[in-house]
């Protein structure tokens, strides 16, 4: 099954828990209608990049929401980072709003600015993201947690965002996981005291680091496994857990983007995380 777009209008009869069903299945969650206006002065950051060029995006990160990667004034670099800490409320708002099950409990962490058309120099197939995958961080092992993202075009030009989606995980799962090399204790303690890692690899984070890249790299996949393109139009908000779903970056420039963190005990049905969907595929628990 390929993963479904489910559209939600601002008015729509249905938020909760239908909706946390559907995104807990897999689903990309698409808004049309909420506002998130510009002032006149942030018009600027959607005419050209902001951004020192050295790093893929802008962002803020922690309680004092330094701002990192940009470019401009002080005043601008100061107007930029409020408009990523007015973003980061928007997509709290958001989850308040539309997903009251996991209000209170998602941690909201790194909010990004993105004006870049998708990198297609392809510098190397592992961090090509027009590639279908699921997202995995390589020096942040994720454990317990679910990584869900809430993305808006800002694009001031009509350009949409394009992604790919692909099937749903279990059915990947079962075709990737059985060549995956097995997990080691002792090399992901070694990675945590070397500081390579933030903290110790789970046996889900090397399964997860192991798919991102073993579906990269299979280009029989890429082409002809289940998929389908979406586009996202300016003035659009989408909400996945970018963990659960197969996607794909293909096009686009001036997005903006919230990662929010949710434990998978505080899922509605925490049998429908990866982190059990793999360990179903093993026939165990994972380590
Ligand atoms: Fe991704």
């Amino acid at each position: 099954m390929i993963s479904p777009i489910v559209s939600v209008s601002r008015e729509g009869p249905s938020p909760g828990p239908s909706l946390v069903e559907a995104l807990e299945g897999g689903a990309v969650l698409r808004f049309s209608d909420l506002d998130f206006p510009f002032s006149p002065f942030e018009e600027r950051f959607v005419e050209r990049p902001f951004a020192d060029g050295k790093a893929k995006n802008v962002n803020i990160r922690g309680a004092t929401a330094e701002l990192r990667g940009a470019a401009g004034t002080a005043e601008e670099q100061e107007a930029l980072r409020q408009l990523l800490i007015r973003y980061r409320a928007f997509a709290e708002a958001l989850v308040t709003r539309y997903l009251p099950a996991y209000a209170g409990k998602v941690a909201f962490a790194g909010t990004s600015y993105r004006p870049f058309e998708v990198d297609r120099r392809k510098l190397s197939w592992r961090r090509d993201d027009t590639r279908l995958h699921v997202d995995a961080f390589p020096s942040n092992p994720i454990g317990e947690k679910r990584i869900l993202r809430i993305f808006r075009n800002i694009n001031p030009q009509g350009e949409p965002r394009l992604w790919r989606v692909g099937e749903d995980f279990a059915s990947m799962a079962g075709k990737f996981v059985p060549a995956l090399p097995g997990y080691s204790p002792l090399s992901a303690r070694l990675l945590a005291a070397l500081k390579i890692t933030k903290a110790r690899r789970s046996e889900y984070d090397h399964l997860m680091l192991h798919l991102h890249d073993a579906l990269k790299r299979d280009m029989d996949y890429q082409a002809n496994a289940p998929q389908a393109d979406v586009r996202f139009a300016p003035g659009e908000t989408w909400v996945t857990f970018s963990d659960l779903v197969m996607h794909g970056a293909m096009g686009g420039r001036y997005m903006l983007e919230q990662t929010a963190y949710l434990a998978v005990k505080d899922q509605a049905d925490p049998e429908r995380s990866p982190q059990r969907i793999l360990a179903r595929t093993l026939g165990r628990p994972l380590r």
